[in-house]
């Protein structure tokens, strides 16, 4: 087989058989396929797409990349979410804690940031001494330990995917369908979850910008997962507006950690509920969604989701000492806030310009081996519906040059509309 001729044939619209597919997966993965014969590739996909048995065979394929984990003997049954990104989606960080702390044990295989999305790793990384890279055997003991655990790709586990979605990252070949479902699903069925939500997003500041392409994924991710014999559901969840105030990744470490401790934004927490919610009801641990959200808000009420959280960090190697200081996570050394232009109820709040700013000051990837700045990020002082005054603070700006700040006064401000 020849490389060139599987690019050539995937441009022309044709479909490739699952050997094709692993052949790639398999060279690209080992290094003997090139990044930019795999950009064209995934370009000629992001074009043309792929059939529901191409989708299956390189999720499957990406799965092969590595390792498939069978957790039976750590736990009968394991919870999984995943979100198919969001601006200011921190949510990770609290349906795990939650459900986990229920006793439902939750081990999870998350990403990096992805186009202006961040990435839950990038998130956890900003906590001194946390370590994201775990081996199988980490990644067990974490499960069986603390009952949360969560990992980075690896070479272990879908490696094809990690090196995919960070060429993808710089590509333009974000926002495709068939990439999008192989890339989250092989790395739920690798990491060995039984039971799987996906968050799947639509809207401005999604991959997905309509509600129909949103279903179109969910269904083509639930297939997949259903068709491997686990339990998947998917929430189809609005990305209009950034969820919560804060964009960046050190900063929604923030609201994320306050969130735990009773005095999260509503929009974040109602998710939260929700999506924990489809998880105890598929592991069988609630009869319904009511008495599945009353464990979730009593795991919060107590302090039992906190606590955790904070096992989890500690197992990991992070300084549990920024739960209780977050003023020690990564501070910008500028701060400046952007007053609104002008008074009236905020109609809406584009959040795909917030991710492209956030983006630009640096919290996420120009290109692959680039490092974020953990610091910087908005912090958004409304929401959707609410009242403002001329000059009154509307978004607070964290970065690290001035000139940063002044290349993004302009786009921010036109991501706000008012009525
Ligand atoms: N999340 C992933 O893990 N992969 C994608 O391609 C998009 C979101």
């Amino acid at each position: 087989m020849r490389v060139i001729d599987l690019i050539i044939k995937k441009r022309n619209g044709a479909e490739l058989s699952d050997d094709e597919i692993d052949f790639f997966i398999q060279g690209f993965t080992q290094g003997d396929i090139p990044d930019y014969q795999a950009a064209a590739w995934a370009m000629a996909i992001f074009l043309k797409g792929m059939t529901s048995t191409e989708t299956v065979a390189l999720t499957m394929a990406m799965v092969r990349s590595g390792k498939q984990l069978d957790l039976s003997s750590v736990a009968p049954i394991v919870a999984d979410k995943h979100s198919t990104g969001g601006v200011g989606d921190k949510t990770t960080m609290l349906v795990a804690p939650l459900v986990a702390a229920t006793g439902l044990p939750v081990g999870k295989m998350s990403g990096r940031g992805l186009g202006y999305f961040g990435g839950t790793i990038d998130k956890l990384e900003t906590i001194p001494g946390f370590r994201a890279t775990l081996s199988e055997s980490e990644f067990r003991a974490g499960l069986a330990k603390v009952g949360l655990v969560i990992t980075g790709q690896s070479s272990e586990l879908a490696p094809a995917d990690g090196k995919l979605y960070a060429l993808r990252d710089v590509t333009g070949t974000v926002e495709s369908l068939p990439l999008i479902a192989s890339s989250i699903m092989s790395k739920k069925i690798a990491a060995g979850a039984n039971c799987i939500v996906l968050d799947v997003k639509y809207g401005k500041g999604a991959f997905m910008k309509t509600l129909t392409e949103a279903t179109a994924l969910a269904e083509a991710m639930v297939a997949i997962g259903l068709g491997l014999g686990r339990k998947v559901r998917a929430v189809l969840s609005s990305m209009e507006q950034p969820l919560g105030y804060a964009v960046g990744n050190a900063l929604e470490v923030r609201e994320a950690i306050q969130t735990l401790q009773g005095h999260g934004p509503e929009d974040l927490l109602e998710l939260a509920y929700l999506l924990g919610s489809q998880l105890l009801l598929m592991a069988g641990r609630a009869k319904d969604e009511t008495e599945a959200r009353v464990q979730l808000k009593t795991a919060l009420e107590s302090g039992a989701a906190f606590a955790k959280y904070k096992a989890f960090i500690a197992n990991q190697g992070g300084d549990t000492s920024v739960l209780e200081n977050p003023e020690r996570l990564p501070q910008a050394p500028l701060i400046e806030e952007l007053a609104a232009m002008q008074s009236g109820y905020i109609q809406n709040i584009d959040a795909e310009k917030i991710g492209m700013v956030a983006h630009e000051l640096g919290a996420g990837r120009k290109s692959k081996t680039d490092p974020i700045d953990p610091a910087v990020g908005l912090i958004l002082h409304h929401k959707v519906g609410d009242r403002v005054e001329v000059g009154e603070p509307l978004v607070q700006i964290h970065a690290s040059q001035q000139l940063a700040i002044e290349n993004v006064r302009r786009l921010l401000q036109t991501a706000y509309t008012f009525s």
